[in-house]
Parts: C-alpha cells; structure tokens; sequence
C-alpha cells in the first residue's frame, strides 16, 4: 500500500494545514467521505424509514446498506444488531441505562478508561446502588489480566472495558476477558472507539455482547458513533430515548416498541452521518486495515527514534512502540501539557491534545497533572513526525527543566 497516496485522498493534507497529530480525538476525512455527505444535501436530502417517495426511499436503503457494511465489516451477520447513536459514549449509556442492572449488581471496568466508560457507571452507583470493581493496570498502564480475574465472581452482570487505551495506546486482550466473564455468566460491553479505526475487529470472533466506536474516528463523519450488540442482548435491552420511530404500534394507553435496531433509533437520525459511515469503511477496507495497522506502528517507531534526544521527556505508558496504537503520551519536565501544545502547534503548526483526555482517574491516581497526547493515523508520514520531534526538541531545550 503506497501511503503517500493515502495521504493524497485528504483534502487537509492536500492544503498543508498543518501537522495533524490529533486523530484519536477525531481523524480527518477522505475524499469520499465528504462526497457522501454533500451527495445526500444535494441530490436527496430526505429522511429515511418514514415518507415512500423516491428521494426518502433512496436514503432508506443507504441506510440499509450501511447496516450491511457494518455487518460485513465486523465479520457478523445480521446488519439489525447494529444501531446508529451519535457518538461511542451514547452507545455506551445506552446499555448502562437499559441493561436493567438492580441494586448489588457488580460492574466490572478497568482503572485506565476513558470518562465515557467510567462516569455512566459512577452515576448508577449512586441512583441505583449498583457496585463497581476495577481492573488494576501495571506501572505502564497495560493491562493486568490476573487483576481482572481477581474482580470476577457471579454477582458480576457486566464487564465494560476499552479494546485500546486513548492515553497509552496499549491494547486489551478482549477475547480472553470475554471468555472469562462468560465463565462467570456476565455480559460484555467493548468500548472499542480507539480500536475499531486501527485494526480488524471480528466482533464473532471475540464473542463480545456489545461493542460501542466512534464513527468519527475511522474517517467518518462528526457526530456518528455505532453500538453493536449480540441480538439476544438487544431483544433485553431497553432504549435510551423513546418516540417516532421506535414503535410498532402506539394507542392511547400502550406501546409496542419495534425490534432492534429502530426501538433505539428515536426521532429523524443523521442522515448524512449514515451514509458517510458506509463510505468511511468502504475506505478503511480499501486500504486495507492490516495496512493501517503496520502504519501506525510505523508511525510509533519513528516517534521513539525521534524523541531520543529530547531532554526532560517523561512517556506515559509501555517503550516498546510495537504495543502502542497510534497514540503516544508524554511531558516535558518544568511545562505544562497545555503550553507544550501550543508552543508546538506555535513553531510549526503541529496539532496535538492536552490536558487529562477525559481519563481524569487515570491521572489523579497517578498524581499526574496531564499530558501531552500526538495521535496518529493512516495519513501522517515521517515528515509529520520529524517536525514534531524537532518542534518538541527545541521546546524542551528551550523552556524545558533539565
Ligand atoms: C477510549 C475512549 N472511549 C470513549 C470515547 C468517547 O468517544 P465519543 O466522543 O465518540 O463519545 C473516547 C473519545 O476520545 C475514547 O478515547
């Protein structure tokens, strides 16, 4: 796979805007991503499922083939267990809210995660009393799978862990969890927002009940996330939000509420956001994802031969770049993670994240203030990773404590 012609298909770095170090928050997106969501304005901007006129049924069966691309694109087979939310953490309050868990029930989830798989489930221990258990990472912040053992017993319900960590990059064995929380007879949910987009995710493979991702990560549009689940779990599963569209029959006095996927899809949905999910993958597949993936370690090889020299750097998580998912964690000694951000983005318009990346325990447990986060994907190369090293060079030399 050439990447330089990868590159070439996003009209940002076709601008030279910069150097775009920021995709485990969002990626940019191809050409063909923005044709779906501007051929959708412009030639059919209908809504899909209700109206039966030829533009409205044009947008109903894009919207059902993009369940298909789902479906094929995660090695399942029915496209009805895939339901479009707005973002991974909808998806994931969607079954923390409709799992039906009572007072006592236990959730596992692991120390490292993302706000979005951790306060949905701090919210329902103080509502409804549920208790939480977690999993307790190593010194690099990698999983421990002994630790999680150790959290499981029959009054477990659910385990909710990320398939990849947004601040150390470092990937979960999903299918050996899954595997032991079946033992126990507890449910599965993946948060697997910064693992879908870098690598190939058989969802039948691993067994999962429920996967949650952002769609706005793997090159789709904002504002689209998906939540896969099993179609047993979904049948149990209760909606988040009620109204048109997820109903069989309404009178008066009751409800049906229609099978999955529509009982969770309330109101007019994002159209475009649908379509263009369909157009994301069919990139991602083009490129191919096992591509991708060696790219990003690639990409994470160049970042620890180019920080070598880089005085007072303290790296957030393992040294070896091969366990890293393009996403690489640092501080500089004497800064602050917002000012090394801004003298990066200052130098040479290099694009990277600050702050605590909404895993706040991670950092406070760790009495870390925050840190600097320079996220990679499939259209960065090895110049964009020399000019931050050597922005990050002179920073550090000039500002740095050391
Ligand atoms: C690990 C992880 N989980 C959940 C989320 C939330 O994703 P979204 O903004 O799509 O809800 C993010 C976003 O950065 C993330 O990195």
């Amino acid at each position: 796979m050439d990447f330089n012609i990868v590159r070439n298909d996003f009209p940002t770095m076709r601008k030279g805007n910069g150097v775009y170090l920021d995709s485990a928050c969002q990626s940019l997106r191809p050409d063909s991503v923005i044709r779906a969501i501007t051929e959708y304005y412009e030639d059919y901007p209908s809504c899909g499922g209700r109206s039966v006129h030829s533009m409205a049924t044009q947008v109903s069966m894009g919207i059902d083939e993009s369940r298909e691309k789902l479906a094929s694109f995660f090695g399942t087979k029915n496209p009805d267990c895939y339901i479009f939310t707005k973002n991974c953490t909808e998806g994931i309050n969607t079954v923390a809210r409709g799992f039906g868990l009572k007072k006592d029930d236990v959730v596992v989830t692991s120390d490292t995660e993302h706000n979005s798989n951790h306060v949905p489930w701090l919210f329902l221990a103080n509502k409804v009393g549920i208790k939480r258990r977690y999993s307790r990472s190593d010194a690099n912040g990698e999983f421990d799978i002994e630790s999680f053992k150790s959290c499981m017993s029959k009054d477990v319900k659910l385990v909710s862990i990320q398939h990849t960590g947004n601040v150390t990059g470092c990937v979960t064995p999903v299918k050996d969890i899954t595997e032991i929380a079946h033992e126990y007879d507890a449910r599965v949910m993946i948060d697997g927002s910064q693992a879908a987009p870098h690598f190939e995710v058989d969802l039948k493979d691993l067994d999962v009940d429920f996967y949650s991702m952002s769609i706005h990560k793997m090159c789709g549009p904002s504002g689209m996330g998906v939540l896969y689940g099993k179609e047993e779990c979904l049948k149990d599963l209760e909606p988040l939000i009620v109204g048109g569209g997820t109903v069989g029959l309404a009178t008066y006095d009751h409800v049906d509420l229609a099978p999955a996927p529509e009982k969770f899809e309330a109101g007019l949905q994002n159209y475009s956001g649908i379509l263009g999910t369909k157009a994301a993958l069919e990139y991602l597949e083009k490129v191919g994802l096992d591509n991708i993936s060696a790219h990003d370690k690639e990409l994470m090889r160049y970042i620890f031969d180019g920080i070598q020299d880089v005085k007072g750097i303290k790296v957030i998580g393992p040294s070896d770049p091969s366990k890293r998912s393009g996403v690489f964690s640092f501080n500089i000694n004497g800064l602050g993670s917002h000012d090394v951000a801004m003298m990066l983005d200052n130098i040479d318009n290099i694009m990277v994240r600050s702050g605590m990346h909404c895993t706040h325990p991670f950092y406070v447990s760790r009495k870390i203030e925050g840190s600097v986060r320079a996220s990679a994907y499939l259209y960065n190369n090895e110049e964009d990773i020399t000019r931050f090293t050597t922005a990050l060079k002179k920073v550090a030399e000039t500002f740095g404590d050391h």
